[in-house]
């Protein structure tokens, strides 16, 4: 085997905090990988809803050549072009105020914790610390976000966070119950992604945007997974409420590290010279590729196709639930952010294997779904192979 060098490295040298599979990609082109030896794989998960437009996509191609030919980084010390446009690009299509740029999700969250903290100081509201957040909510790995993450496995062992309820996704009885004038923010996903692909009841967003303003609480949304087109929409909030603040990352740069927090105008300054900030964020590279993501989005016209992917997907789950009665119960998601349910008993990453040695790549989310998050640029053929493949390697269940 090819890649049987590096992944002796590999375990040599590599922390140990994750568990991949043992394959060393080497190239992609659209919605296809290929390892060390030529095998080609078909991507239907974009690096865990990064790649937004497949593998070495020309226009994104072209524009971080052009960037890292032009200048890469020049620090927050000073202004740089593409940063300013992106914080245009994103103002505009969020209808939102401000934007201020870090490098991962897990950071734009913690960006909107120190944001609600902040903006109730400044008003003389110094004890409003308290987060209302959901069970199954992943916001990330930093210790301010493991504060809202509601999956008690992610927390554990490292001690004490940050004050947070957790309560049921969807339940707006529990979050009136859990609110109070200790309430900073209530931070919450459109899709829970991580959690088990959990889309919001309907009118939940409305409901949680009804209890934050009753409450003098901010209400800030997590669309790190659901934004950049993924549910058919530019973000998942859009049409429903208007948030105070946005969290953005994975798929916003197509797989160049970029984290971001657009908010409104009433927590523009909540935030002032000297309260945050990030050596990376924002730099000219980074931004130059959201730039790039967000144009094709719009010249290609990827939303819409998201949403025709998206029904198609969402019937070939369906069928596939059908075919397998002993290995599914169901299928779910929004876009193409989409899931298939293995029954009480089954674990979606012990499948994940036997997927990927048929040479299709998928994610776990929660412990029963094996989660759908391809490119946005995804084809009709690669969605029935995808989903082929993954109901030949089901039927041995059966
Ligand atoms: C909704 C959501 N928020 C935050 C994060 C954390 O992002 P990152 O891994 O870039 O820190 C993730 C990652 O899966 C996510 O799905």
């Amino acid at each position: 085997m090819k890649s049987a060098p590096h992944l002796e490295l590999a375990k040599q040298y590599l922390y140990g905090n994750y568990r991949p599979a043992p394959v060393v990609f080497v190239r992609g082109e659209g919605c296809s990988l290929y390892d060390e030896g030529g095998k080609r794989y078909l991507d239907l998960c974009a690096g865990v809803a990064v790649s937004t437009l497949g593998h070495a996509h020309p226009e994104l191609t072209k524009a971080i050549a052009e960037q890292a030919a032009r200048v890469i980084h020049v620090s927050n010390y000073f202004y740089n072009a593409p940063n300013i446009e992106l914080a245009e690009a994103l103002v505009r299509h969020t209808g939102l105020a401000r934007a201020f740029f870090c490098n991962s999700g897990a950071e734009a969250n913690e960006a909107m914790l120190k944001l609600a903290r902040r903006y109730h100081y400044a008003r003389g509201d110094k004890m409003r610390q308290r987060m209302i957040a959901f069970h199954n909510a992943f916001h990330g790995r930093t210790m301010g976000a493991l504060t809202l993450t509601g999956t008690p496995k992610y927390r554990e062992g490292f001690g004490q966070c940050g004050p947070t309820t957790h309560v049921a996704y969807g339940d707006l009885d529990q979050v009136r119950a859990a609110m109070g004038a200790d309430v900073a923010g209530i931070v919450v996903e459109p899709v829970q992604g991580e959690g088990g692909v959990l889309p919001a009841p309907e009118g939940f967003l409305v409901g949680l945007r009804k209890l934050a303003d009753e409450h003098g609480a901010l209400l800030l949304v997590d669309e790190v997974q659901t934004g950049m087109g993924r549910l058919g929409k530019m973000f998942g909030f859009q049409g429903q409420i208007e948030p105070d603040a946005i969290a953005l990352a994975k798929g916003l740069a197509g797989g160049v590290p970029i984290g971001a927090m657009v908010t409104n105008a009433r927590v523009a300054d909540a935030l002032p010279p000297g309260t945050h900030g990030s050596t990376f964020g924002g730099n000219p590279l980074a931004c130059s590729a959201a730039l790039a993501v967000l144009r094709t989005i719009e010249n290609e016209k990827l939303c819409d196709a998201v949403r025709a992917r998206g029904q198609l997907l969402t019937s070939l789950l369906k069928d596939a639930a059908k075919a397998l009665p002993n290995a599914c119960e169901g299928s779910r998601g929004v876009g193409l952010l989409q899931g298939l349910i293995l029954r009480e008993g089954l674990l979606a990453r012990d499948w994940l294997g036997k997927i990927l040695d048929r040479g299709v790549l998928l994610t776990a989310a929660g412990e029963r779904v094996l989660r759908f998050t391809p490119p946005l640029i995804v084809s009709d053929g690669e969605l029935r192979e995808g989903v082929r493949t993954v109901v030949e390697v089901l039927k041995e269940i059966s």
